[in-house]
């Protein structure tokens, strides 16, 4: 009986996004130090919380652990009934950050949620913008997705400065209670018909990833 590989076993660790000098590929074990090591240098301004869960606020002892358990229930959670890409970006091989593309029950929706951070210094030089549009992009021309949407409390100009580069049009906003505030957010919604493309995408790996996750052929 010849042996399958992880990646055959597990479509999702099969899959890989190359736009420019950014690959994405789903979280894997062997990421979780990397990424632990950039969010307790910062991915935001400690005085802010652009999370619906402010799970960055954890003490710093007890984040990196809480990560991993995190991690691996997102890696074993994956299914058509509820799915959660992590995709790890790495920027000419370097860990930078979290492209996550998200729904639940996504074969009858065909819609995805996509959230992101990367590490603080290196913010504002055009990277978020750059892995929003090549998992849009995965999204659309791989994956059979036809809306993507996304939110972004009203004090996270750069999430949402990033969602109308890439095309998203404001659809409604809601009352959160955010650490115990209410905060307002803006959702938005992204379709092909508006979508600002980036660069040219490589991908491998995205026909079994469709097939696992329901999404047909
Ligand atoms: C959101 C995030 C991923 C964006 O990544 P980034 O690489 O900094 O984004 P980019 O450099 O591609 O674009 C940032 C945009 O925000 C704009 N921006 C930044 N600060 C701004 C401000 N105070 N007011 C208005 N616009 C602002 C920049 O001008 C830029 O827009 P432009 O391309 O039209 O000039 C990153 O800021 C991040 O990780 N933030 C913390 C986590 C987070 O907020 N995640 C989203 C949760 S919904």
């Amino acid at each position: 009986m010849p042996s399958l590989t992880l990646e055959e076993i597990w479509p999702p660790f099969g899959l890989r996004v190359e736009a420019g000098d950014l690959t994405l590929s789903v979280l894997r074990e062997g990421d979780v130090a990397a990424l632990v090591g950039l969010v307790l240098e910062g991915i935001h301004d400690p005085d802010d919380m652009p999370f619906l869960f402010p799970w960055t606020r954890a003490p710093r002892e007890e984040l990196p652990a809480n990560y991993v358990r995190y991690a691996g229930r997102v890696l074993a959670g994956q299914s058509p009934e509820s799915t959660s890409l992590q995709l790890v970006v790495r920027r000419a091989g370097e860990v930078v950050g979290i492209q996550a593309l998200e729904g639940e029950d996504v074969p009858v929706t065909r819609t995805m949620e996509t959230g992101s951070w990367l590490v603080r210094r290196l913010h504002g030089q055009g990277i978020g913008t750059r892995m929003r549009q090549a998992v849009c992009a995965l999204a659309f021309d791989h994956l059979g997705i036809e809306r993507i949407t996304s939110s972004a409390y009203l004090d996270n100009p750069s999430s949402m400065a990033v969602s109308r580069a890439v095309g998203y049009q404001p659809n409604g906003r809601r009352w959160i209670a955010r650490e115990g505030e209410p905060a307002e957010q803006q959702s938005y919604v992204l379709t092909p018909g508006t979508f600002r493309r980036g660069e040219e995408i490589r991908v491998e790996g995205a026909a079994a990833l469709r097939e696992f996750l329901g999404l047909g052929g």
